[in-house]
């Protein structure tokens, strides 16, 4: 779907919408009596997020009159109101709608997120619905923004639409199933990032075997899909200013292993992948937008399936660190992966900071349901950060505790960790697990987004399915961050 920004309303046919701070305004009142009567009517008191539809009205065949809120910052109205508008209108007929913001007072950025969360609620995949009706396709094209001021459209193109783009890449990650997206063709769906200027480099199977990462190969050793480790580098910023590192959790598939997993709802496990996902949408909007910084990414990219030759509870394993690790579950996979990407960045790479993201545990979603993402890291400064650019982005996390007590619990009698704890506390002892990968002063936080990733229903800028979690949290944890 297209955006654009203009100064005046366009001629030719299309959808008008107005925001319902403009009910009583001139807009409104030329319509006559009758628009402001059926508002009543349908008791519309201008809530974010609510709309009600008029047709025939002077000017333009259908009007939309979307709420704005009360006492809500313009960022965060501007993100409801381009969603509710191409909620309303995605598949109504319309294929081109006019947002005017005429007398609002948003400025360019706010209006250019306007932009921004209709193109996010307009994106869809319907490459595998072949006999979808022509009714439930989208028609809506096109979404013209009037009245925002000068320097919306350019607020746009430099920076919303490059972080819409890479949303999308990592909806359509997300949302592919794993017989279309394993290891190999992770890389090769997003082989044309190297196109934007981003150095690709891949590692199969036997290359991180001569690594030594053998808790990343243990995971993919019962599985014939080869596994692959997906180097990317941003070098936009000082050089020789040391690199954030962004590390993904890519499970392509996640049955659990031998500790499988019950039968009931594993098809969600197609998106354990949605930690590498949002690493490689957010180097995409990094790169389109020329971001001044220095960033590299790994994605651990594995399939953990059963089979005779996979890895079994109670095997030990040796970690590209030297640290061995029990494997009492074979389910608690992604921490493994991890581990070993985590010391390779190290490594490679000597980064001032990183971040890892993953769907990593079930019990975050006992924690924090669908509403945060979890944050773990000793680091408050760190968190700080984060949080901030959570609050700004819209990708929100909540800060969760860690601590010795917490790291006690992983002890093994054999090896010199386990891959498991008990059940209580389950994300906090995932996240220390990875704790005793990162180096002394590497400052180091970890994204559970386990409920983020993926959404029963549909929100403000998504439908229900793949959500983008975490690439526009990363883009502007780089913008406030890593650039002067
Ligand atoms: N990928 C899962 C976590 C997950 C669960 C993500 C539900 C999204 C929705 C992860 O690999 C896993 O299986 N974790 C186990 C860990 C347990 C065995 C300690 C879990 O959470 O049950
Ligand atoms: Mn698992
Ligand atoms: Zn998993």
């Amino acid at each position: 779907m297209q955006v654009s920004f203009a100064d005046r309303l366009p001629d030719g046919d299309f959808a008008l919408v107005l925001p319902a701070d403009r009910v009583d305004a001139d807009a409104i009142k030329a319509l006559g009596d009758g628009p402001a009567a059926t508002l009543k009517l349908q008791r519309f008191d201008g809530d974010a997020g609510s709309a009600v539809e008029l047709f025939q009205s002077a000017g333009a065949k259908r009007l939309l009159v979307v709420g704005t809120g009360k006492g809500i910052a313009p960022a965060a109205a501007a993100e409801k109101l381009g969603g509710t508008v191409v909620a309303r209108l995605l598949t109504s007929g319309a294929a081109h709608a006019v947002i005017d913001l005429t007398g609002l007072g948003y400025d360019a950025d706010a209006a250019a997120r306007v932009g921004l969360s209709a193109a996010l609620r307009s994106w869809r995949y319907d490459r595998y619905r072949t006999k979808l009706k022509d009714k439930h396709k989208p028609t809506l094209e096109k979404v013209t923004i009037v009245g925002a001021g000068a320097g919306a459209q350019q607020r746009w193109e430099q920076r919303w639409q490059p972080v819409m783009e890479g949303v999308a890449l990592t909806r359509e990650l997300v949302t592919e199933p794993a017989n279309i997206i394993y290891p190999e063709t992770f890389v090769e769906r997003v082989r044309h990032l190297a196109d934007l200027g981003i150095e690709f480099e891949v590692l199969d199977g036997a290359a991180m075997k001569k690594l030594g990462m053998g808790a990343l190969l243990g995971v993919a050793q019962g599985s014939v899909r080869d596994p692959r480790l997906l180097i990317l580098r941003w070098n936009g910023g000082q050089d020789g200013d040391a690199p954030l590192a962004l590390v993904g959790k890519g499970v392509t598939f996640d049955t659990g292993g031998i500790s499988i997993k019950p039968a009931q709802g594993m098809e969600a496990m197609k998106w354990d992948m949605g930690g590498a996902g949002a690493v490689v949408g957010a180097f995409k909007a990094l790169a389109l937008r020329k971001a001044k910084a220095n960033v590299v990414g790994i994605c651990g990219l594995v399939e953990n399936m059963p089979s005779g030759n996979a890895q079994r509870p109670g095997d030990v394993v040796t970690t590209m660190s030297g640290q061995t690790v029990e494997v009492i579950n074979t389910d608690a996979e992604g921490r493994l992966v991890l581990a070993d990407a985590i010391t390779f960045v190290q490594r490679n790479y000597k980064p001032k900071t990183i971040v890892d993201l993953a769907t990593l545990t079930g019990a975050i979603l006992i924690s924090l349901g669908h509403e945060w993402g979890g944050l773990f890291t000793p680091d408050d400064g760190l968190a700080t950060q984060l949080l901030s650019a959570a609050d700004t982005s819209g990708d929100k996390l909540w800060r969760m505790p860690l601590g010795e007590p917490f790291d006690r619990l992983i002890d093994s009698p054999i090896a010199d960790m386990k891959n498991v704890g008990p059940r209580e506390g389950g994300s906090i002892t995932a996240a220390e697990f990875i704790k005793r990968f990162v180096d002394d002063g590497v400052r180091w936080a970890h994204l559970d987004i386990a409920g983020m990733a993926w959404s029963d229903k549909a929100g403000s800028t998504y439908d229900k399915g793949a959500t983008g979690f975490g690439v526009r949290l990363l883009d502007q944890f780089v913008a406030d961050t890593a650039e002067g």
